[in-house]
């Protein structure tokens, strides 16, 4: 954890444009050999001349790709509401290989209006993160004619609390700038402004399509209802046959000990079902999509914060009028 969060203190304080100082010429990748990210010799960041960082995912070379299940987002009056029948999409995360990751690694594309957290290593002592007060990221894609990525987002990429944009604007900032396949120098002498930005959510998006976790709870009848409960492994089981892995599990709400259910209980894993992470590495750029699905214990770490009682987890029904 420390050494993690000095080098996102030492990377943030330089303000970098990119984080290997890539050059801008061209960097066709199809011509280099697709190497699996986290794999040696990229495993430690070898940067040896032979790899070009903007071909295979030098940086943090353990992707999460995540997902929500919200049951309101409060903009509901504003017409921001939720899909029905799908969770939503949260983001792409590159963790470094150890399961550790850093954050807003290049404050030259800051697009977070509301930085979380507001220094690059979370205290006190990190480089401050300003607030964001340009336009929103969604006139980007406006700009470079993206209104079908537009609209998809604003269906399945859905903020609580906050205007959407805001979420995604935090989301290229704090992760995508952590990635060596999208510093600008990559895209290059061509390179036209926000393009890295568009694609990155495009990536987003072509993970999430491939993990239905909505179809693949209710291909084990596990669906929303907010007046069954279900356990934990079963959840586990589902989304791991439909996977191939196990992805994290995460809830919210209260621990399972402190309701009346779990009483007595020393299962303080909680209770409401809200998020699935599943990781996995890439061969080449992960924009190309070709990925090797890993267990969430990987690196590891936890795979639930869920309780893990009989019959402890609840899937909550969506409020009807939070629905699109
Ligand atoms: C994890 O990997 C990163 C990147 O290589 C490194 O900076 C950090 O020190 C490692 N953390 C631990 C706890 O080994
Ligand atoms: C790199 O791309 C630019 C723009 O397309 C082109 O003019 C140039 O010839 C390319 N260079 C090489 C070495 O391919
Ligand atoms: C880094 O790359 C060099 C050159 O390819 C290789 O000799 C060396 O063993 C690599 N180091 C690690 C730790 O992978
Ligand atoms: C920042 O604060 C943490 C915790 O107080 C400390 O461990 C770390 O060494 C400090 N980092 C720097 C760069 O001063
Ligand atoms: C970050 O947020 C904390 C808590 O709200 C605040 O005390 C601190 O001043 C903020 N730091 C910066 C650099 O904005
Ligand atoms: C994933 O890892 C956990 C913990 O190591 C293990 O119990 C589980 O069987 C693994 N699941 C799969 C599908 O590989
Ligand atoms: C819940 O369980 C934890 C142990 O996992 C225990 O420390 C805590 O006191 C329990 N809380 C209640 C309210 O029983
Ligand atoms: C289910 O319960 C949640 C949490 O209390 C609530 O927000 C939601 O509106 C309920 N759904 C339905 C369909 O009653």
């Amino acid at each position: 954890m420390v050494a993690q969060l000095l080098l996102a203190a030492s990377l943030a304080g330089g303000v970098v444009a990119s984080l290997y100082g890539e050059s801008n010429l061209n960097h066709t990748c199809v011509l280099s050999q697709p190497l699996l990210s986290c794999s040696p010799p990229t495993l430690v960041a070898n940067v040896s001349k032979s790899i070009d960082t903007c071909c295979v995912e030098t940086f943090g070379g353990l992707f999460l790709s995540t997902q929500f299940w919200d049951t309101y987002t409060g903009l509901e009056s504003q017409g921001q509401k939720l899909p029905a029948d799908s969770w939503t999409l949260h983001g792409l995360w590159p963790d470094f290989c150890n399961g550790s990751y850093t954050q807003y690694c290049d404050l030259n594309r800051q697009y977070d209006p509301t930085p979380s957290p507001n220094t690059t290593n979370g205290l006190p002592n990190g480089t401050a993160v300003p607030a964001y007060k340009g336009a929103p990221v969604s006139t980007f894609l406006t700009a470079l004619g993206k209104l079908d990525l537009l609209a998809f987002m604003n269906k399945f990429w859905i903020n609580q609390g906050a205007p959407n944009t805001d979420f995604w604007g935090h989301e290229f900032s704090k992760h995508a700038t952590c990635f060596s396949t999208f510093d600008v120098p990559c895209y290059g002498p061509l390179y036209v402004q926000h393009q890295e930005v568009a694609e990155f959510y495009e990536t987003a998006i072509k993970y999430y399509q491939r993990l239905p976790t909505w179809g693949w709870l209710t291909q084990a009848g596990i669906r929303p209802s907010n007046t069954t409960s279900y356990s934990l492994s079963d959840i586990q089981t589902a989304l791991t046959k439909g996977y191939g892995k196990l992805p994290y599990i995460a809830c919210s709400g209260p621990a399972y000990n402190t309701t009346a259910a779990g009483k007595g209980s020393t299962d303080a894993g909680k209770i409401y079902l809200s998020e699935t992470w599943y990781y996995f590495y890439a061969y080449g750029r992960p924009q190309d999509g070709q990925w090797a699905p890993q267990n969430a214990s990987v690196s590891n770490s936890p795979v639930t914060n869920c309780a893990t009682s009989k019959g402890a987890v609840q899937y909550l029904e969506r409020t009807a009028s939070s629905l699109q």
